[in-house]
């Protein structure tokens, strides 16, 4: 099978980035990871990326006048590789129709709680805070919305009364780091079909 090239948006530490560099190349994951662009020039992601000899880019918002003519520069970078997938692993911004445009139906994202509840920034303290039994991590594609895309996989994780919002957010990334190469794989292997709001696997 032929690999497909992913293009890992990343603005922080980069675990989920790491995570589908290792399932890479442990050969779980028909795929490389051809670039990773950050708006952010201090991420670790970017790092990650460097010692695995990944291709890694900053590209600042501040050098462009606005979204569109930013999004444009990440889609061309993405081009370039030969990117036929985006991954937003902990990427703090809003997708707009710059890149929407460009890969339609090849973006991909992964939030830390079962959407449709606690989309937006910190979902792990939002569900403790809440007092929800139960939370978890979604991976969907990504629309216009924020985390509101269709939904590919999720996983589970029970709460417990003596969590912390940071207990909670490590027993949840464990999930992620095991559910997004998942997802990608089943992109990979084309099992995925998307007919409005759902997606079915193959
Ligand atoms: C993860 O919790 C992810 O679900 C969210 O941002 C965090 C990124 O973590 N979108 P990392 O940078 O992958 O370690």
């Amino acid at each position: 099978m032929n690999k497909l090239n992913l293009g890992v948006l990343a603005s922080g530490r980069g675990s989920n980035l790491q995570a589908i560099i290792d399932a890479c190349a442990a050969g779980r994951l028909p795929a490389r990871v051809a670039v990773v662009i950050s708006d952010n020039g201090n991420a670790f992601a970017l790092e990650r990326a460097r010692r695995a000899g990944i291709p890694a880019v900053h590209v600042d918002m501040g050098d462009f006048p606005g979204k569109a003519e930013y999004e444009r520069q990440i889609a061309g970078v993405l081009k370039e590789h030969g990117v036929d997938l985006v991954c937003l692993a902990g990427y703090m911004r809003l997708v707009g129709n710059g890149l929407l445009d460009a890969f339609p139906g090849r973006i991909m994202n992964i939030h830390p709680a079962l959407l449709p509840a606690f989309p937006g920034l910190h979902a792990q303290e939002q569900a403790w805070c809440y007092g929800v039994k139960f939370s978890g991590c979604t991976v969907h594609f990504v629309d216009e919305g924020m985390d509101t895309g269709p939904i590919i996989l999720q996983a589970v994780v029970p709460v417990y009364d003596d969590d912390t919002a940071d207990t909670l957010a490590e027993r949840i990334l464990e999930q992620e780091h095991r559910i997004y190469p998942e997802a990608i794989r089943l992109f990979c292997e084309g099992k995925l079909e998307v007919r409005g709001r759902k997606v079915y696997i193959k």
